[in-house]
């Protein structure tokens, strides 16, 4: 069957989208890219707020008024299946029934909510989006239990993969021509803690870099009080390690915090930043805020201004918070900031934010940096730099390729260069 697949939500979610194409592969199915022509539509859907799930339900009714076979999975599939089947879901699967894919598109299974996690065969190359650089899940759902966030719901409890396996995928990867990997969880800082025998994401990263063939690892989110020094000295001795750490504050008052069930207080946020500044000079940081959680008054959003202010983000997702059924907030805290002031208070926190990053990038001007290609359009090449700044050029450079380059221009998104060397050609 020929199937398309449409993927909303985080990283996570784009994994498992690769992980199901694998299997529909090699049962003999086809992905196809367009919409037209496909037997079966899969909506890998995303639950966080209630904008991206009602994405998910506006396409379910678009889809099904023109007959289509459509199938749901993801985080909003765990949480409403019923309702789902309602509006003419072919089939549902949770983000932990991934294996059930095969059945589900056959027409031999309609609701899977399982937890079939551990079953999952990560090494199938099949169903990775081309190119060098491959997302790794090391950790599976989350603990924490933040009072507004429905993640915890959708993925369910923290379950780490053995390291042995994960450096054996690494090892897998490297063969078969990836110089680039990120790992991923909901918490990587977490990694390892399930485990018998125990094991850290620092482990696993120094493991990881003898691996040879990957130029460069990267990891996703890390949860600030999770942040052990270990972790902080291994990305500091190891230059194949990202210098970006993504460590979402959510807010900058403790009072809002404390009511977020977010386990630490804004001093210990900044003196984590400063601790990992002092040990990895180069190091960026990237955040998440969600503005407007129930009780944040101006003078909550002006603290977390400061925040902003004093850390200097290199990148900064900020979201208006968003009830969501079944969670604490929504049960004990009432959504009383009008969504005006919601949007007021991102306006202000984006126009900062824009200062910001000019400036950081501005900094760069006239230097030569390195930059791993990750793509081109029409005129231009991009890539990243190890601190995570994107940057575009031009030249006849293939993706997978490192190269050296000369900061001509910043702005507030990327920054422009000219190509100088190739440091590194892509082998396979
Ligand atoms: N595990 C990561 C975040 C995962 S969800 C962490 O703890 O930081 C990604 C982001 O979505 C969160 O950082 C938060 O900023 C946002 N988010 C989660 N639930 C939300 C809600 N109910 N309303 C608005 N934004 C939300
Ligand atoms: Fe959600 Fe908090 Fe877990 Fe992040 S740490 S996924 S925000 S519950
Ligand atoms: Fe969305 Fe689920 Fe990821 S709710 S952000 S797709 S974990």
């Amino acid at each position: 069957m020929k199937v398309f697949f449409k993927t909303y939500g985080c990283q996570m979610n784009v994994r498992d989208s690769e992980i199901m194409k694998g299997y529909l592969i090699e049962a003999g199915h086809e992905i196809v890219n367009t919409l037209k022509g496909a037997d079966v539509v899969v909506m890998n859907t995303c639950a966080v707020r209630e904008k991206s799930e009602n994405k998910a339900y506006s396409l379910i009714g678009r889809l099904k008024k023109s007959g289509m076979k459509v199938g749901v999975t993801g985080c909003v599939a765990q949480i409403t299946a019923k309702n789902l089947k309602k509006r003419g879901a072919d089939f549902v699967l949770g983000p932990r029934a991934l294996k059930s894919i095969v059945d589900a598109v056959e027409g031999k299974k309609e609701v899977d909510l399982s937890d079939s996690i551990t079953e999952i065969d990560h090494d199938l190359l099949l169903g990775r989006n081309h190119g060098h650089h491959a997302w790794v899940n090391i950790i599976a759902g989350c603990d924490k239990f933040c009072t507004y966030c429905i993640v915890p719901y959708t993925r369910g409890r923290e379950i780490s993969r053995p390291m042995v396996e994960v450096i054996e995928e690494v090892k897998r990867l490297a063969e078969s021509g990836h110089n680039q990997i990120t790992f991923l969880g909901q918490n990587v800082d977490s990694y390892g803690k399930d485990l018998e025998g125990g094991a850290s994401l620092a482990e696993l990263l120094k493991s990881a870099c003898g691996v040879e063939g990957i130029e460069r690892f990267w990891f996703l989110t890390s949860y600030p009080s999770d942040i052990s020094d270990e972790l902080i000295e291994t990305v500091a001795q190891h230059p194949k390690i990202s210098r970006n750490f993504h460590l979402p504050p959510q807010s900058g008052s403790n009072s809002v915090l404390r009511r977020m069930n977010r386990r630490y207080s804004v001093e210990e946020y900044i003196e984590l930043i400063k601790r990992i500044r002092s040990n990895v000079s180069d190091a960026t940081i990237g955040g998440d805020i969600i503005v407007g959680f129930p009780g944040e008054t101006d003078e909550d959003f002006e603290q977390t201004l400061s925040l902003v202010e004093e850390i200097r983000y290199i990148r900064l997702n900020v979201a208006p918070y968003s009830p969501r059924p079944g969670t604490v907030a929504t049960r004990f805290y009432k959504d009383d900031i009008s969504m005006q002031v919601k949007k007021e208070r991102m306006a202000k926190l984006s126009k900062l934010q824009h200062g910001i990053m000019l400036e950081l990038n501005e900094k760069l001007v006239g230097r030569d940096v390195e930059i791993m290609v990750e793509g081109r359009t029409k005129n231009e090449c991009y890539g990243r730099t190890i601190d995570n700044r994107m940057v575009f050029f031009e030249g006849d450079v293939t993706e997978g390729e490192m190269v050296k380059v000369n900061v001509k221009r910043a702005t507030a998104g990327p920054l422009y260069a000219e190509l100088l060397e190739k440091v590194l050609k892509v082998v396979k």
